[in-house]
């Protein structure tokens, strides 16, 4: 069970070989263009689902919006999420509106999972190295893009990292074995990595120059780009985490920058990283990196070298 965790989706045990994973995410446009918005959605509401090594099966959409809107505007939302979903196998088999004034979307989601074979976010080990499948910089992107100060091809990028799904390398997780594993979304980097450390009774040591991070989000932050969440992120972090004295206002903030729809943060044995990155780069998945390890649990839950 979920329960009593602070996983961001339910397991149920069904049978001794079956269990079903719940959850459910929505949110408000985080870009214009409507087919992106669906699809990045939907690839964000499986992707709790793939964070704990299950498969997404079937969904069912959730919709908020106004009525004095086009119906077109919403036809091309559920486009997106539709071809997100047929990408990722996952049938929608219904879902629900509402009149509301700013349009949301979102789905709940069912997946299936091995029993006792789901990845945790409280069973990483002191020794572990942490693996990050996607770049930073989404919160700080788009929120450029809604200020119109950002370039449209920094703009692509973050939109292609979004709409990523992240089943290939939660396959090639499962497929390999990981200590512990959660999706960088609302929290942020550390914020996730802190929720994780904590669970788990060890502390997390980011390199901050081994983060990968989207171009463009550098000079964005450079520039004073972030979102609200951004910096309360950032405050809730700040309170458990040792900063080496070198590390830039600029650099906590990207590091702590509200992702939607990021990568995977896996806590592997050093003995299963070449297994593991042999296993993701056979499915594609590029741009992963090692960003630091767990060591015994500290004075601080976080620390942060340059
Ligand atoms: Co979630
Ligand atoms: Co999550």
């Amino acid at each position: 069970m979920g329960i009593g965790t602070r996983d961001d989706a339910a397991v149920y045990r069904l049978r001794d070989d079956l269990a079903i994973v719940q959850t459910v995410d929505i949110f408000p446009p985080i870009v214009d263009d409507p087919w992106h918005f669906g699809a990045i959605a939907a690839a964000n509401a499986f992707s709790d689902v793939y964070a704990m090594g299950g498969k997404p099966l079937l969904a069912m959409n959730l919709v908020c919006f106004p009525i004095d809107l086009p119906m077109d505007i919403l036809g091309e939302i559920l486009k997106g999420g539709a071809a997100k979903a047929a990408e990722a196998g996952v049938l929608i088999v219904g879902g629900h509106t509402l009149d509301d004034k700013e349009p949301k979307y979102g789905m709940a989601v069912t997946g299936t999972v091995q029993p006792g074979g789901h990845v945790g976010i409280d069973t990483a080990c002191a020794g572990d190295l942490l693996l990050l499948t996607k770049p930073l910089g989404t919160g700080i992107i788009t929120t450029a893009g809604k200020q119109g100060v950002v370039d449209d091809a920094v703009l692509e990028s973050a939109i292609e990292v979004m709409s990523a799904l992240n089943r290939d390398a939660s396959e090639a997780m499962t497929e390999v074995g990981v200590n512990a594993c959660t999706d960088v979304t609302g929290f942020g980097l550390l914020g996730h990595l802190k929720s994780m450390a904590e669970a788990s009774g060890v502390t997390a040591r980011v390199r901050a120059s081994d983060v990968p991070l989207i171009d463009g989000t550098w000079d964005l932050v450079c520039s004073g780009v972030a979102p609200g969440g951004t910096r309360r992120n950032l405050s809730s972090v700040d309170i458990v985490a040792a900063w080496d004295g070198s590390v830039s206002d600029e650099m906590k903030l990207v590091l702590c920058d509200a992702q939607t729809s990021g990568g995977l943060l896996m806590s592997v044995p050093p003995a299963k990283l070449s297994e593991l990155t042999a296993a993701l780069s056979r499915r594609g998945v590029s741009g992963s990196a090692v960003i630091g390890e767990m060591a015994e649990g500290g004075q601080h839950l976080i620390e942060v070298l340059p």
